[in-house]
């Protein structure tokens, strides 16, 4: 197991991918993590993220005594090998020439860091590597017993290493996708210089999950809340695996989920893997307690609130339960500041499990919390999750409450599904749907007119959505061809009683959101 000490950077995340990519487990712990805890993990090797601050600031982040007198090898990328040459009697100074962006660094000498590893080789024999550099300061001076296995014309020094002690540093950022061959650099470095097996796969992940379930839960009864997502699926299929009828789930239909979707989440974890769910058919319910409200945000409170009371209800009605599952990922742990300040056991509050009763007094349970979302989709396609379920596109809590701008009425949620039903069936059939991210129709509340054949009609409009991002944070619409929005645009308009117009959203993410609302 390799541990990333993150010194702020925003790729400390992808450093974290790349190494379990490489089949190795990590964690990433806060920079001034506790000597215990960093002494209880018991890396076989450490990587020092790159991080925002100068090595010359008074505050300046320092890398712990503890992971240098770990005797384990250590690998600093950008500020780590700065913070890492510094400390080992070496000299950083602020460069005038500084570089952001795409750099050719060529190999030097011999390192069991770098050998081998090339984009291409120049005249001298000198491996050439394309890679991302970002840097204000540089290298000017070894620390004792290293030598210089990589520079540029502008530093001369971008990569450093002592073979003997196993300690390197690395100018560029391995981790991200511009750096060619960084996969095989970090690679390696877990496994061939700290020696780590590899053996982080889906089926020992699987394997290894079952085991630690199986211990924390014994002959306990554990309850779930299954919505149908990636993340809800996964521990269901896992959980379903790991204790078989010990599990509950409870998934409630709030009439604002997509075509069949409630038949199709009974279908797949109910009938074909035998898990026990509870369908709670809870439309009137959601749709009486938003009846004449128009205000966005007011909607998603109606719809959290109902959705707990909905929850609370049908659990407080299950008996002998002591166990309330959630299908927490790493991302969330990390965001929740729960790794990166130490408490490991910040939990992320989410608004199904808001409000459980007080009497319940239920202990959390969540498997996936050190796994990312590649992971999850993985191990959900090894437990034998249907691969359409896995890579589905996300879909909000609120559902189609927020998809119907302003008030939300039974009639529009059925034209809604229906047209949405439509795009994302066309999405499919022509291979856009895995090149889009997110894809959904919206039902606006204003009417059109039209005309079909002799008769004139006055009807409802429905907007398209396509974006593709990769953070959800961002995002760019997507550019469907014209082609292809006009067969599903007639398609809709012919086939879709109430509904005379189509149009296309060409607005990207900034200014305006993925969802309308
Ligand atoms: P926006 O509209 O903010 O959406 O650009 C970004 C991503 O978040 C999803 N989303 C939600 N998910 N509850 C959720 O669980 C919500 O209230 C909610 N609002 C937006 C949206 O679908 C997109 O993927």
């Amino acid at each position: 197991r390799i541990l990333i000490l993150d010194f702020g950077s925003q790729y400390t995340q992808l450093i974290a991918r790349r190494v379990r990519e490489a089949g190795v487990y990590c964690e990433i712990r806060p920079w001034d993590a506790t000597a215990e805890s960093l002494i209880d993990f018991a890396p076989q090797g450490v990587i020092l993220s790159g991080g925002p601050e100068s090595v010359h600031f008074d505050a300046a982040p320092r890398v712990t005594d503890v992971v240098l007198g770990m005797a384990v090898p250590v690998l600093g990328i950008c500020y780590g090998m700065q913070a890492l040459a510094q400390q080992l009697g070496g000299r950083v100074e602020p460069s005038s020439h500084k570089e952001f962006g795409y750099a050719e660094v060529r190999a030097r000498g011999h390192s069991r860091l770098l050998t081998d590893i090339d984009d291409r080789v120049n005249a001298e024999g000198h491996g050439l590597l394309d890679v991302w550099m970002s840097h204000g300061d540089h290298v000017a001076e070894l620390p004792a017993g290293f030598k210089v296995i990589a520079s540029t014309p502008s530093a001369p020094i971008a990569g450093i290493g002592d073979d003997e002690r196993g300690i390197y540093g690395l100018q560029f950022h391995p981790e991200v996708t511009h750096t060619s061959q960084g996969q095989r650099v970090l690679e390696r470095f877990v496994r061939d210089i700290c020696g780590c097996s590899g053996q982080w796969t889906a089926g020992n992940i699987i394997d290894d999950l079952i085991t630690r379930v199986r211990d924390t839960v014994g002959d306990e009864h554990v309850l779930l809340g299954l919505s149908g997502g990636v993340d809800s699926s996964v521990v269901a299929a896992l959980l379903h695996k790991a204790i078989g009828d010990q599990l509950t789930c409870v998934f409630v239909d709030n009439g604002l989920l997509r075509l069949n979707e409630g038949n199709e989440v009974m279908q797949t974890f109910a009938q074909h893997m035998g898990i026990r769910v509870i369908r709670v058919d809870a439309e009137s319910r959601f749709l009486d307690a938003l009846a004449g409200e128009a205000d966005p945000e007011a909607k998603r409170k109606i719809i959290g609130r109902t959705f707990i009371e909905v929850f609370d209800e049908q659990a407080s009605q299950i008996d002998n339960v002591q166990w309330l599952a959630q299908g927490t990922i790493y991302p969330d742990v990390i965001e929740s500041a729960g790794a990166n300040t130490g408490k490991a056991h910040v939990i992320k509050s989410h608004h199904n499990v808001g409000g459980l009763p007080e009497h319940m007094k239920l202990k959390l349970l969540e498997p996936l919390r050190e796994l990312f979302k590649d992971e999850v989709r993985r191990i959900g396609l090894e437990l034998g999750l249907p691969a359409e379920m896995i890579n589905r596109h996300p879909f909000p809590g609120p559902g189609l409450g927020v998809r119907i701008l302003g008030e939300v009425h039974k009639p529009y949620a059925d034209l809604l599904r229906q047209a949405d039903a439509i795009f994302i069936e066309a999405l499919r059939a022509e291979g856009w749907y895995e090149k889009t991210s997110q894809a959904f129709a919206v039902f606006l509340p204003v009417k059109s007119v039209g005309v079909t054949g002799d008769g004139r009609r006055y009807e409802y409009v429905i907007a398209l959505r396509a974006v593709e991002t990769v953070d959800f944070m961002t995002a760019r619409w997507a550019h469907l061809p014209h082609t292809f929005l006009d067969q599903v645009s007639r398609r809709i308009i012919n086939e879709i009683d109430g509904i005379s117009r189509v149009v296309y959203d060409i607005s990207g993410k900034p200014p305006a959101t993925i969802e309308w609302e």
